[in-house]
């Protein structure tokens, strides 16, 4: 069975980009299976970087299609510039396809998108969500209000002006809504350049999977940013897990193979909610420097904080992980010890491990539970050479123990280990040699 899902563990921006595209090159398709531009991707390679945001990182790779999936949210017009960058750079070298199904994302959702936040923030002290504020919410209620427009209708001219009509009509209480004819006239003409890309997705991957070859899911966003299971309501409007990427691309759930979680050696998050082990002052602030912690869709700082073993137990419990890619290790490294939230008090006294509260209001007011383990030494170019070249082998005993410590608790082996921002910053640590045990002494102290 030759699918791979790989999905964040914890709040997005875990570098799950970095990872789908180190792990690119060995499938035939990567498919993007939900979210939209709210996702931004970074990729560096030496010098030059691009950030993508409604592309999967297969268009990146020769020989490999990059779909953007059915489960989508679409904004044509900044796709079209995505595709026009990257051609621009040279970086171009996939077989872009866009499903069909797709739904697409209009300046009308943008604008109700600040709307509704504008209402969430009416009363002094409110936080709001925190959106990107790129429509994400709003394309997806008219996905499931039946008012969408799906990237078809944009080849449809006629079903274009009825649906488009339609819509006009729904949003006539928002403000400085544009023009409808000239929206129309510029939808049919982004229509027509993308219309050779857009295509039914569901029968290219089915027929892949008939014939063999491999697919690589690539979330976007994460977990605890699900509609359902994350931290409602501070959630994005998709289901970024596991079972939202089958539902995002058409591939039946016994096809899957393996589940590969994202985590960074500590915590971020982005916009509004419960952020349990955030630190604030000047540990906070040192890792949103060294970590270059900064939104890439928005720019916006992001919150920083230790790794949370109860969010992360309970990610892997909702999405199956079969593996772990811990990233960001070297941000870490050189600090004097690494806090890890183990477990949390809640406020009714009781000891939280595996299921985090389900109230937001709640969540926040657990105390989270560290356990402080020895730190490993800053990353070198000489560390990183030799864990490029010798694997595992050359892991600091700290961070072994550290990696085994997050197995142990997670009951999911550590597969993968990244260490930089660099596509080659990464290794694959083999099967097994970071596998559920408990650490040895001797690993914690080097
Ligand atoms: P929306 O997806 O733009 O509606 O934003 C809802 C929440 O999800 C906000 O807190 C965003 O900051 C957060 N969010 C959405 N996409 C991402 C992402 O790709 N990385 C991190 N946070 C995200």
């Amino acid at each position: 069975m030759p699918v791979t899902v790989v999905v964040g563990a914890q709040f997005g921006d875990e570098a799950k980009g970095k990872i789908s595209d180190y792990l690119a090159s060995g499938f035939r398709h990567v498919v993007r299976t939900g979210g939209g531009p709210n996702a931004g991707h970074s990729i560096h390679l030496g010098e030059r970087s691009v950030v993508l945001h409604q592309l999967s990182c297969g268009a990146l790779h020769p020989g490999v299609s990059a779909i953007s999936g059915p489960g989508m949210v679409i904004n044509p017009m900044s796709l079209e510039k995505e595709l026009a960058e990257l051609a621009a750079k040279g970086w171009l070298k996939g077989d872009v396809i866009l499903s069909e199904r797709a739904h697409v994302i209009l300046p009308l959702h943008e604008l109700e998108d600040g709307w509704e936040e504008a209402l969430r923030t009416a009363n002094p002290g409110d936080p709001g969500l925190g959106t990107t504020r790129r429509g994400i919410g709003p394309a997806y209620e008219d996905r499931y209000g039946r008012f969408g427009l799906r990237m078809v209708d944009l080849t449809r001219p006629e079903a274009l002006r009825t649906k488009l009509d339609l819509l006009f009509r729904r949003k006539s209480f928002l403000k400085d809504l544009p023009d409808p004819q000239a929206l129309f006239g510029q939808l049919s003409e982004v229509g027509q350049r993308l219309a050779p890309m857009i295509r039914a997705t569901e029968p290219i991957l089915w027929g892949a999977i008939e014939s063999g070859e491999p697919i690589l899911l690539e979330g976007a966003q994460s977990a605890l940013l699900d509609v359902d299971f994350g931290t409602y309501p501070y959630v994005t409007s998709s289901h970024p897990t596991s079972a939202g990427a089958l539902v995002g691309s058409g591939i039946p759930p016994a096809e899957l193979d393996e589940v590969i979680g994202v985590s960074k050696a500590y915590s971020t998050r982005v916009g509004a909610g419960p952020f349990p082990t955030e630190v604030q002052g000047e540990l906070g602030e040192y890792l949103r420097r060294e970590g270059g912690e900064r939104g890439a869709t928005t720019g916006r700082p992001r919150r920083c904080g230790w790794l949370d073993l109860v969010l992360l137990r309970y990610a892997a419990r909702l999405n199956g992980f079969t593996s772990l890619a811990i990233t960001k290790v070297d941000v870490l490294g050189g600090l004097e010890e690494v806090p890890v939230c183990t477990q949390y008090l809640a406020s009714s006294g009781e000891t939280l491990r595996r299921y985090p509260p389900s109230v937001a209001e709640e969540l926040e007011k657990v105390t989270p539970i560290y356990e402080k383990f020895p730190a490993w030494p800053g990353f070198t170019e000489r560390l990183k050479e030799r864990l490029r070249r010798e694997g595992a082998r050359a892991l600091p005993g700290p961070l072994r123990a550290f990696l085994h410590y997050v197995a142990a608790e997670t009951h999911v082996p550590v597969e993968w280990v990244s260490f930089g921002a660099q596509r080659d910053d990464t290794v694959w640590l083999g099967r097994g040699a970071v596998a559920p045990r408990a650490p040895t002494v001797t690993e914690w102290t080097g």
